[in-house]
């Protein structure tokens, strides 16, 4: 059970992956085999153990020897690669960051703080796809769990402020070379205190507007703006990351023959790796505030309930304060002027690691349990 192949583990959610595997000794427990579609061949990562050096990601001979497969390759080399594989026989584990099998009903999708029932029952069943979810999901979940698994939500709408790193590295990159394109207009104008703001203004507004500001990830300027659409066009008018709210939480909850309604506008925003969520959610019931705090506050070891002050949210509830860490914090609970049933919730995430890498390294876990 212990020889586990990584492939696409030099890319950012990969990257991360490694990290934390690292971090965590994950290493240690399992027989690491890195691929490449590039170097093969070459020496793999430095994972504090001899390693052999790196294998062919495309052959299906050499995957075939795997009992478990990470990749964080993408969709494309799922599609391409995993087919193939089960084909010709191959009965391993595969855990993959990419939404390409997330909605086969082949597959869970992992967050396991959040379904580790899920997670149990599919195993028992002989499952052997494990999918990571879409990022805002899990963050939504990891930070409202306790409420879902509680069955106390009716529905819930999200709005969403989305940062650069879930569109990928280049986009961070051009995020921050749009804001210094910006600042870089109106230097001489910042460092003389009697400028006039609105001529400032006006210059930052044609530079966004004008031909030099970076644009050829994002197609449109992020920094000092925001993008209210992420990834396709759906029929029915939402974005496909505005569809994948309700779909994935339902099934990550086991709950697809019942279903609650999500749904809300998802935007990007000039964040670089935290995602955050403004939440309207409709429980079942007007529970009190401080049973709500309670719920939510103990379902994992991660989610960090944030008094509604303003001190303390200001603080603890940005992506600032939460890049680079695992905490899940909400705040801003109270209940709305609709009613003692509607619940206001800001919640912040890495999306990095919750939103990706974490919960593929602690699936791999489960596995080796
Ligand atoms: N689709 C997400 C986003 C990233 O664009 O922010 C990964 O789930």
């Amino acid at each position: 059970m212990n020889k586990v192949g990584f492939i696409g583990w030099r890319g950012m959610v990969g990257s991360v992956l490694m990290d934390r595997m690292r971090a965590e000794n994950d290493f240690q427990d399992i027989e690491p085999v890195f691929f490449s579609t590039s170097q093969v061949g070459q020496p793999g990562p430095d994972v504090g153990k001899d390693i052999p050096p790196l294998g062919d990601a495309k052959s299906v001979d050499e995957l075939k020897a795997l009992d478990v497969i990470v990749t964080c390759q993408g969709g494309d080399y799922t599609n391409e690669v995993y087919p193939k594989l089960r084909e010709a026989g191959w009965k391993g584990y595969w855990i993959d960051a990419a939404s390409a099998l997330r909605m086969s009903d082949d597959s869970v999708i992992v967050l396991d703080p959040v379904n580790r029932k899920v997670i149990d029952q599919a195993l028992d069943k002989g499952t052997r796809d494990f999918v990571g979810g879409n990022c805002t999901v899990s963050l939504m979940l990891m930070a409202m769990g306790g409420l879902f698994n509680a069955d106390l939500v009716e529905w819930t709408s999200a709005q969403t402020y989305q940062a650069a790193s879930g569109s990928g590295a280049q986009h961070m990159r051009e995020l921050i070379a749009q804001m210094g394109a910006i600042h870089g207009d109106v230097t001489s104008e910042l460092a003389d205190p009697a400028s006039a703001i609105l001529d400032i203004d006006r210059k930052v507004a044609a530079t966004m507007r004008g031909d030099g500001m970076p644009h050829e990830h994002f197609g449109f300027p992020l920094a000092g703006s925001l993008l209210p659409w992420i990834d396709k066009e759906m029929e029915n008018g939402q974005s496909k990351e505005e569809w994948k709210a309700q779909a994935e939480t339902n099934k990550i909850l086991g709950r697809g023959d019942h279903p609650i309604p999500l749904d809300g506008t998802c935007v990007r925003i000039g964040a670089m790796r935290c995602h955050a969520q403004a939440l309207t959610v409709k429980l079942k019931k007007d529970v009190p505030l401080d049973e709500i705090y309670d719920l939510i506050g103990q379902a994992n070891d991660w989610v960090k309930v944030v008094p509604n002050e303003k001190e303390a949210t200001l603080r603890d509830l940005t992506p600032t304060a939460v890049t680079g860490t695992l905490t899940v914090p909400v705040g801003r609970l109270r209940k709305l002027n609709m009613g003692g049933e509607y619940l206001n919730a800001f919640t912040v995430g890495d999306q990095l690691l919750w939103g990706a890498a974490e919960p593929l390294r602690r699936m791999l876990r489960i596995l080796l349990e």
